[in-house]
């Protein structure tokens, strides 16, 4: 493949882990346009690459992903916003059908920050540094900073990251909510395709299934939440992977899942 802002590869002991990693070092990793272009193409990819299990979105040890790009979107105006549906590439990550884990190292700011909240789990090493700075440059959060932030954090620190653009450190961000575990810098990576691999040992079908359900809770009342998880908790019984997992259980074997 023929990125220039990104790498793609799988790792994992299977090669079943799909792994971006954004590169665009010199610039903090900031979003361009193009950068983004190229995850959604890279995602797309790996979600329908019937190998991978689970993927993982990193940047480098200084920064998992400094924010928007801020000198290429400068001069936009309103209606080139608009007219070029602006962000619009990004939708891409939140509609990744594969659990999608970002291991972020170094800044999480920006655009970086939502980058990082689109994908399922967040793994951070111990110097990360995440916040929503849109606000001392005269915007707001574009890309679910004002969404995303609350539902995970709740409103008075959502708030308050979104008003001041302070940064939250990794430890801090842990005790919120925002990241799920901290690891040593040199460790993230290793510890968040280990995640993933042991994600991707089970069925897709019941992964995809289970991610789905959680994001309704997102976006749904309990109620309706409540009765698809139900529904989506029968479709299980149409699997194979359903029989063969509770076989394996009553046979005091490894389930060997085929994704059916
Ligand atoms: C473009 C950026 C950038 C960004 C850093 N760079 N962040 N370029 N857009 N968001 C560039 C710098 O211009 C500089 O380029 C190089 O990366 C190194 O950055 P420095 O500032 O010299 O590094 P440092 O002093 O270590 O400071 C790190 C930093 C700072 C605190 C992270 O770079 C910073 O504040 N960046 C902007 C953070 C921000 O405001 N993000 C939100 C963007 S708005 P040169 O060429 O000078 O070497 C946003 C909107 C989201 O994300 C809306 C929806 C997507």
């Amino acid at each position: 493949d023929n990125f220039e802002f990104i790498k793609l590869s799988k790792t994992g002991e299977q090669q079943n882990i799909g792994l971006i990693q954004l590169n665009r070092p010199k610039a903090l990793n900031a979003l361009n346009n193009g950068l983004m272009e190229e995850v959604g193409k890279a995602l797309e990819k790996l979600d329908s690459d019937s190998s991978v299990g689970a993927i993982v979105i990193t940047g480098n040890e200084k920064a998992f992903a400094a924010g928007a790009d801020i000198k290429e979107m400068a001069n936009n105006t309103f209606a080139q916003c608009v007219g070029g549906n602006f962000l619009e590439s990004w939708t891409k990550v939140s509609s990744t059908r594969k659990p999608l884990i970002a291991a972020v190292n170094g800044y999480a700011l920006g655009g970086g920050c939502e980058l990082a909240m689109m994908c399922d789990i967040i793994y951070a090493g111990e110097s990360a540094k995440f916040g929503q700075p849109e606000i001392l440059i005269g915007i707001i959060p574009g890309a679910g900073g004002t969404q995303r932030l609350i539902r995970s954090v709740g409103k008075s620190k959502a708030m308050e990251i979104v008003l001041t653009g302070n940064q939250v450190n990794a430890q801090d961000a842990e005790k919120m909510g925002l990241v799920s575990k901290v690891f040593p810098a040199d460790k993230l990576l290793g510890e968040t395709v280990k995640l993933a691999e042991k994600i991707a040992s089970n069925s897709q079908i019941t992964n995809a299934i289970a991610k789905e359900c959680v994001n309704v809770a997102l976006e749904s009342t309990l109620k309706e939440g409540l009765r698809f998880e139900k529904r989506m908790f029968h479709a299980c019984f149409a699997t194979k992977d359903q029989k063969e997992g509770m076989a394996a259980f009553v046979e005091k074997r490894k389930a060997k899942f085929t994704n059916e």
